[in-house]
């Protein structure tokens, strides 16, 4: 019997996404478009220094001739020839690109649709690394290094590739959020909604509190899905309705997780094997099977991926009466980088976050200050900051961390 449930966004009211803490940085070069800038006024010409003499203007020399748009010959032979490259896209191969775009796998191969930006980014940074961003791009096109201009010595600055590519937000991509209807997975399922995303919020058994989370969401496009993560065949329907729903996966976040006291002085033989059983079957297994299903899925769309864990410092720390928990987050860490090496081929990035306390609902009868002083800031994460490194490990500047193990914790524990 199907136990997976699913609803769309009702988006009447949405405002338009936010851009995110990713977004380019404004462009503060002027463009052709800009109005000119105010003439100086008498006072600014008096207060202005006078101009030294080896960087006058010769009467009569249009300031092109005096800028020119590269270095000065003598100063050009002087740079290695491997830096003159690098400097000047266009003696890379004659067109500013590189050659090896060939290599990349075709977007073309799944269904197309708007989510092809997104498909095409991916697999474009599988084989060449990420794109530049665009206010880099428009950095380097507007201004010249300062390498070039007269009278400076310093060496030339290196330029990175250019790619056209749409802004970081206009790339609207399917995320599925496992246990969102509170605490650390409901801030990432609205991070990641905020940033222009179409997410697939999921929860087990709070219909009220997921329902909230899920009105919640800026943005449109948006599922909400029930389903239980502790059998394999509520994963094959989890991740099956979310396809259907949205249309693909391009990043999975392995947030749902149980978690139950069990110390071992104190349970009993029957009810440490109830409570191993329910925290793996969820955090381990659980995690497992979504991820098998959602890369298949990727692997055959072609496009690409991200997948993110949420792990735990429990699983370096120990966790004395919550063994199952934190045996189940050591097992998840180290599936996130079996997974990384193995999909890795297929432009599939995957890592794990180890966060140390959060404020949530869960723990917060556990949140006393002795544990927040655990921390030399003296408090525990917001389930903000949890979200906010869980969007950068999925988005395309992130794909070099994939297999880490990203330490948050404000410094309680080092390793
Ligand atoms: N809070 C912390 O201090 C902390 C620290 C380190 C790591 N973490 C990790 O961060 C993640 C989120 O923590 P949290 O405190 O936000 O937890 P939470 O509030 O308890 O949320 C857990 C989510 O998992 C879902 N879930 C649990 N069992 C499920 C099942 N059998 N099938 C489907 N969904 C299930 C829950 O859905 P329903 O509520 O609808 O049942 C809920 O949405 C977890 O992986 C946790 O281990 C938390």
């Amino acid at each position: 019997m199907r136990n997976t449930t699913l609803r769309r966004h009702s988006a009447t009211s949405r405002q338009p996404p936010a851009r995110s803490r990713l977004h380019p940085r404004p462009n503060r070069t002027a463009t052709p478009a800009d109005p000119p800038a105010d003439p100086p006024t008498d006072s600014a010409h008096r207060l202005r220094p006078p101009t030294p003499r080896s960087r006058r203007r010769p009467p009569g020399r249009a300031l092109a001739a005096v800028r020119p748009a590269g270095p000065s010959r003598r100063a050009r032979d002087r740079i290695p020839r491997w830096r003159r490259v690098a400097c000047d896209p266009t003696e890379a191969n004659g067109t500013g690109r590189r050659t090896a775009s060939s290599r990349v796998p075709s977007p073309g191969r799944g269904s197309r649709s708007h989510r092809d930006d997104s498909t095409a980014q991916f697999a474009a940074e599988a084989v060449d690394g990420p794109a530049v961003d665009e206010w880099e791009a428009v950095g380097h096109r507007s201004s010249q290094p300062s390498s070039h201009r007269p009278g400076r010595q310093s060496p030339p600055r290196r330029v990175r590739r250019k790619r056209p590519r749409r802004k970081e937000s206009s790339v609207s991509r399917a995320v599925l959020v496992t246990g969102a209807s509170r605490g650390i997975g409901r801030a990432i399922a609205h991070a990641f909604a905020e940033r222009g995303d179409r997410v697939a919020l999921h929860y087990g058994s709070r219909t009220e509190a997921a329902e909230a989370a899920f009105a919640a969401l800026p943005g449109d496009g948006h599922v909400l899905v029930r389903g239980d993560l502790s059998t394999p065949d509520g994963a094959a329907e989890l991740v099956e309705t979310v396809s259907t729903g949205l249309g693909a996966v391009d990043v999975l976040v392995n947030n749902a997780a149980a978690n139950e006291p069990h110390p071992i002085a104190d349970t009993s033989y029957a009810d440490w094997q109830a409570a191993w059983r329910r925290i793996l079957d969820v955090n381990l297994l659980g995690a497992a099977h979504v991820s098998h299903l959602a890369a298949r899925l990727m692997i055959e769309r072609g496009a690409g991926g991200r997948i993110v864990n949420i792990g735990s410092r429990g699983a370096h720390r120990g966790e004395p009466d919550h063994p199952a928990y934190g045996a189940s987050k050591a097992a998840l860490h180290a599936l996130g980088q079996s997974l990384a090496v193995a999909l890795a081929p297929h432009g599939i990035a995957v890592a794990s976050v180890a966060p140390g306390f959060v404020e949530t609902e869960r723990v917060a009868d556990r949140l006393t200050d002795e544990v927040r002083g655990q921390s030399p800031f003296g408090r525990v994460a917001a389930p903000e900051e949890i979200a906010a490194a869980v969007l950068w490990l999925a988005s395309p500047e992130a794909i070099w961390a994939s297999g880490t193990v990203l330490d948050l914790n404000g410094a309680s524990h080092l390793r």
